[in-house]
């Protein structure tokens, strides 16, 4: 697995593409507009693409969701099931609401007894989401220093293959990881950007990352 669809022309799509450069994959970031990517593909170097979402999606042996969580189930038709069919995709996506923040807690489209990956599961049977990346700022994704800590990242999903690709690449990303089953955790796993965005929108304090402590 060297070829990675990221879809996402935000912050987050270029440091989780930056970050599969510098561990060696080749990357397709897509976007509607990927001529707005051309800055980025000529700083990124030779291993660098660009392309539409559904260009991107074909490309990519596994895919990177990182759009806005109102957009992710449009970006999803806009890429095609057939090109998602079979594929790992990492969904770093989070259901925020177009609303303003109260008291420093975001709101949510969903509700608490569901949640935006199983709605984009529903969207593409045949494709193996995988939760990931979305419960920390962009600043921490890739080989985040804690000062020796490894802190946590909580995954989910329904496919064992798909979540022992993510489980790889979040080592080697830098990370401790903790598998929290079957889809429905993304349910628990998607709030956890309103609670780690807390500090940030209140104090202006974004220099945190979640550790499960274990005994
Ligand atoms: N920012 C963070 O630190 C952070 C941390 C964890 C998780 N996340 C999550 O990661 C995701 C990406 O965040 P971000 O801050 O990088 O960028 P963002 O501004 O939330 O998303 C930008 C992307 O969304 C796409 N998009 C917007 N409207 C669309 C539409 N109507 N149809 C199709 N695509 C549309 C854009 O497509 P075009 O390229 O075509 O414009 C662009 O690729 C979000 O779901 C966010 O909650 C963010």
């Amino acid at each position: 697995m060297k070829k990675i669809a990221v879809l996402g022309s935000g912050i987050v799509g270029q440091v989780l593409a930056d970050g599969f450069i510098k561990h060696g994959f080749e990357v397709m970031r897509g976007s509607r507009e990927p001529v707005k990517l051309a800055d980025w593909k000529r700083g990124a170097g030779p291993r660098a693409q660009t392309g539409t979402f559904p260009e991107a999606a074909r490309y990519g042996e596994l895919v990177v969701l990182a759009v806005k969580g109102t957009a992710a189930e449009s970006a999803v038709d806009l890429c095609g099931a057939a090109a998602l069919a079979g594929k790992t995709i990492i969904d770093a996506t989070n259901p925020i609401a177009d609303k303003p923040p109260v008291n420093g807690v975001l709101s949510f489209f969903t509700g608490p007894n569901e949640s935006l990956m199983e709605r984009l599961q529903k969207k593409v049977p045949a494709a193996c989401f995988v939760k990931a990346f979305s419960c920390v700022g962009n600043a921490f994704m890739v080989n985040p220093d804690f000062s020796g800590t490894k802190p946590t990242m909580f995954i989910c999903g329904n496919d064992a293959n798909a979540k022992r690709d993510v489980v790889e690449i979040l080592h080697l990303f830098g990370w401790d990881v903790e598998d929290m089953g079957s889809i429905e955790a993304a349910r628990a796993i998607e709030p956890l950007c309103m609670l780690w965005c807390i500090p940030g929108l209140r104090e202006n304090r974004w220099f945190h990352a979640f550790k499960l402590l274990r005994k």
